[in-house]
């Protein structure tokens, strides 16, 4: 098989890339570990940013986001007895969207149909080749076993934390970087509409709780755990216990509302960052590069703006023979992913229990000044909502 770019992975940043790619008349292949079904039913991000948003719609896969997304001025940010609303749109003139991955999923892999670009699922043992050369190649054995060769004029690893593209960057032209926290999140996907209007994120003595959502019907709540937590030792009552303790922690006349529980998983929290994003013919976007604490909701996003950066680089690159755009690739993209590391690191150090006394207090003037400092309040809106493209 031969294409112009060998994509490797078909999550959000994978098949975006193809998407944008082939609006410029590039050519690609993705190629896939997991099973069609497996990728369409993960669980994960929920928030996209406005730049999230004006890309994916100026991509022409904005019409179900418009249709069944759900525009939010800001969040809440709350500790026991305090509850306060940050209004994003107020202090930065910028909002965010709930919609979920699943969905950002749902609709590149419906256009990716539509369009019949070529995604090769259930492929094993894929590993990457001749990186530095003008002629890198992928290879993997097919779902029906037979040995696959893909030539390009360039990979890109959108594998995630996982994939091995990563590791084909050789040791001695890597640098990386790693954060591993002392604790992780229980997530809960519910069939219960959401006991708020916009997300809570709560500081409490116990630990760190979140109410998010997916729809008028469906909310997504998370409950800071111990790092080895095994969801078996989480009754679903224990859950809605934990949830309505720190959610409602002297907030008067509010009631966490309960529902069967449909999915329960633990998801262990880590910041990386492995530099340069880029070595010879071979580039690295989202997961793949780096990884943030899920706090701040900026994983999904990273990885959306990363490959905003890469489709017209690489368009320059193989249309026009100008590798401007390419060589500055990694360190342009650098800079906004070093800023959502540190506000995905500062969000969550800002709410989950580890320390001792002191760093309570710490926290809790923090948030104090978060909340009612305009100052304070805005450099979390600019963040949270994110920064414009190309920052
Ligand atoms: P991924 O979505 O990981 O896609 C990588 C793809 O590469 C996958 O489909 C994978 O199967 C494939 N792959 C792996 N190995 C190979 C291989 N050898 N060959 C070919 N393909 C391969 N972010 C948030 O902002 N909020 C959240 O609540 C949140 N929850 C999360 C929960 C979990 C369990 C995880 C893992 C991540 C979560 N994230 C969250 C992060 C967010 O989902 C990611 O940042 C986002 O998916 C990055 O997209 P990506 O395309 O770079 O990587
Ligand atoms: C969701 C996840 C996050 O990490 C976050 O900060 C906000 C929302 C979610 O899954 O809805």
């Amino acid at each position: 098989m031969r294409t112009e770019v060998a994509i490797v992975g078909a999550g959000p940043a994978g098949l975006l890339l193809a998407h944008l790619l082939a609006a410029d008349g590039v050519d690609s292949v993705v190629v896939e570990t997991r099973s069609k079904a497996y990728v369409a039913a993960r669980i994960r991000a929920g928030i996209l940013e406005h730049s999230s948003v004006e890309l994916l719609r100026s991509a022409g896969l904005g019409a179900n986001i418009d249709a069944h997304g759900d525009e939010h001025r800001g969040i809440y940010l709350q500790w026991p007895g305090e509850r306060h609303h940050l209004d994003f749109v107020d202090l930065v003139g910028r909002s965010v969207w709930v919609y979920g991955q699943t969905q950002v999923q749902a609709d590149l892999h419906a256009a990716a149909e539509a369009a019949g670009r070529q995604v090769v699922y259930e492929a094993q043992d894929v590993a990457l080749h001749d990186l530095e050369s003008e002629r890198p190649f992928v290879t993997f054995t097919d779902a029906t076993g037979a040995e696959q060769r893909l030539d390009a004029d360039v990979v890109v690893g959108c594998d995630g934390s996982f994939g091995p593209s990563r590791s084909a960057v050789p040791e001695a032209k890597r640098e990386t970087w790693e954060r591993v926290y002392p604790y992780s999140w229980l997530g809960i996907l519910a069939d219960v509409p959401p006991s708020t209007d916009e997300l809570i994120y709560a500081w409490h003595p116990d630990g760190f709780a979140m109410h998010s959502m997916r729809s008028a019907t469906v909310s997504r709540l998370y409950l800071q755990v111990p790092n080895g937590t095994d969801v078996a030792d989480w009754s679903d009552d224990r859950i809605w216990e934990a949830l309505s303790t720190r959610l409602g922690a002297s907030q008067e006349g509010w009631e966490l509302r309960t529902g069967a529980i449909t999915e329960k998983s633990v998801l262990p929290m880590r910041s990386f960052v492995q530099q340069p994003m880029r070595y010879g013919r071979l580039f690295l976007a989202g997961d793949a590069a780096h990884i943030v604490p899920p706090t701040g909701a900026k994983g999904l996003n990273l990885a959306i703006a990363d490959v905003a950066l890469l489709a017209p680089a690489l368009v320059s690159l193989l249309r026009k023979h100008d590798a401007t755009l390419a060589d500055a690739y990694s360190e342009t993209a650098l800079r906004r992913v070093w800023r959502c590391e540190h506000f995905s690191w500062w969000m969550t150090s800002m709410l989950h229990q580890s320390g001792d006394a002191f760093d309570a207090q710490l926290q809790l003037s923090q948030l104090r000044w978060v909340t009612s400092s305009t100052a304070g309040a805005a450099g979390l809106a600019e963040n949270y909502a994110g920064l414009p493209l190309g920052f």
